[in-house]
């Protein structure tokens, strides 16, 4: 049987197992799909113990994206725009890297929720690595507005400034995030994982803004609930999940399997 592995710590809540389980099951393909949980600093020896023992591909979370990426002898161009990599695939001896993350967030807000992002008003909360692999697949649907915001405003201009020639791109801080209304507003900030407030403006969210949590469970429930409280429509990043997953099955086996169904499944588990 072809092994893959999802890489990351921590792992073990990790749902990628059964979604490519759910996924190799509407098709042929005999695969085993474990978690492999790697201690700090130590992603290169795990991941080439991994590729020299036959493993043939893994996904890679928090927080080993960017030493995925540098691991790989192979980048594709999605890959090279995030500097990170949430996807390895051993072909043939080489290892090449993908990032299927931002593919994933656009085919749920699309597809799944019925966004339609072409023309919209786009404002993402926070700069880290959450946002790095979104930033080029958002553009490329020519949204009409697309807004960083992050506590530290640097890291927002430095996105803005490395990906300029793609679309318009602002950054702002989060205080000062501009009034005049967004359709999508994407958080991607880490603060409801540390446990921490989210402090933005009363007016960013407001009635007809689908606000969306990259997070699913309990983390994103601080912002979806005061979201959903100022009358927005809310959704969590369960959908972005499966979706990224779709993308990283098709690049492994051909087949690009049905979410749907795998979702539905998940969401009766994440209400
Ligand atoms: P990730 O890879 O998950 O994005 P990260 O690179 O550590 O992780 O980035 C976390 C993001 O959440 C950053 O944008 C961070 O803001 P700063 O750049 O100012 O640190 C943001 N963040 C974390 N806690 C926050 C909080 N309490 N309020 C606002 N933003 C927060």
């Amino acid at each position: 049987m072809d092994r893959y592995v999802v890489i990351g710590n921590p792992i073990s809540h990790s749902l990628s197992p059964e979604i490519h389980a759910a996924f190799a099951s509407q098709g042929a393909e005999a695969i085993a799909y474990s978690t492999l949980l790697v201690p700090a600093g130590e992603f290169a020896a795990y991941a080439r113990k991994f590729f020299d023992e036959g493993g043939k591909g893994a996904n890679i979370t928090l927080p080993f994206k960017v030493d995925a990426f540098q691991f790989a002898q192979e980048t594709s161009p999605r890959a090279r725009l995030a500097g990170a990599a949430n996807f390895l695939a051993n072909r043939g001896g080489v290892i090449a890297a993908d990032n299927t993350d931002g593919l994933g967030l656009v085919a749920d807000l699309t597809r799944n929720l019925g966004v339609q992002l072409r023309g919209a008003r786009v404002l993402i909360l926070g700069a880290g690595g959450a946002v790095r692999g979104v930033v080029a697949p958002l553009l490329e649907m020519a949204p009409a507005r697309l807004v960083i915001a992050n506590r530290t405003v640097a890291k927002a201009q430095e996105l803005a400034m490395q990906f300029q020639t793609l679309g318009a791109i602002e950054a702002v801080p989060l205080a000062a995030i501009p009034a005049g209304g967004f359709d999508v507003v994407v958080n991607a900030t880490s603060s409801s994982t540390r446990g921490e407030a989210l402090d933005i403006p009363a007016h960013v969210i407001a009635r007809g803004t689908l606000a969306y949590d990259m997070a699913y469970g309990p983390s994103a429930r601080a912002f979806l609930d005061r979201a959903g409280a100022a009358g927005a429509r809310t959704s969590d990043g369960l959908g972005m999940l499966v979706e990224q997953a779709a993308e990283s099955f098709r690049l492994w086996h051909g087949r690009t399997p049905q979410t749907a169904p795998v979702l539905a499944a998940l969401r009766r588990r994440f209400p």
